[in-house]
């Protein structure tokens, strides 16, 4: 049986958090180090609208935390599982970080896009590795893109600090899934 606790008793604060799964990981870089910029402004419904799609729209991160628990469980590799947990920890951050600031802007943070409540089927279930390490790399290279996006529409800065600095922890989830790949490519060339 894998050992897949959190090492703390009770629950740990972002900082806690990020600590936590350096010092586990000490070989993969899971996420930035810098912190995260706090949501302040005046309410924005349309800002608001980005965010919800960000946070529990199809390709935000309530499913990407739910399709990395979804893989951690379903793989063998104790290394690759649990690599897939800490990434899925930095996802919840993330969406932690997300409804502070739709509340901030006057949304709510029910499990929605603000159109369509969220939905299991909007996980990737693919189990073979190369084919789940392709999923992986399709979602954050989506959600690198949307961060990007909505950091440019928005007219809230502090919103687009956040954004953008989420973006940097997904270009390094996109490294790592990039590099699994390639080291499973190659192993089929063997
Ligand atoms: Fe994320």
């Amino acid at each position: 049986m894998r050992d897949k606790r959190i090492d703390q008793d009770t629950p740990p604060t972002r900082t806690q958090f990020q600590q936590g799964v350096k010092s586990r990981h000490d070989s993969i870089v899971l996420f930035d180090t810098a912190p995260y910029p706090t949501v302040t402004g005046p309410h924005d419904p349309e800002t608001v609208e980005m965010l919800k799609s960000d946070y529990a729209g199809a390709g935000g991160e309530l499913t990407a935390i739910t399709q990395y628990i979804f893989q951690n469980n379903s793989v063998d590799d104790e290394t690759f599982s649990n690599a897939l947990l800490q990434i899925a920890i930095v996802e919840m951050t993330h969406l932690d970080m997300l409804g502070d600031a739709i509340h901030a802007l006057g949304g709510s943070t029910e499990f929605s896009d603000g159109h369509r409540f969220w939905s299991a089927e909007y996980v990737d279930y693919s189990l073979p590795r190369i084919e789940m390490l392709r999923a992986n790399i399709r979602a954050e290279r989506g959600a690198i893109r949307a961060y990007n996006d909505h950091a440019a529409r928005t007219s809230n800065s502090s919103v687009r600090d956040l954004l953008l600095r989420i973006a940097s922890d997904e270009k390094l989830h996109l490294q790592f899934f990039q590099d699994q790949l390639a080291q499973e490519l190659a192993k089929d060339k063997e």
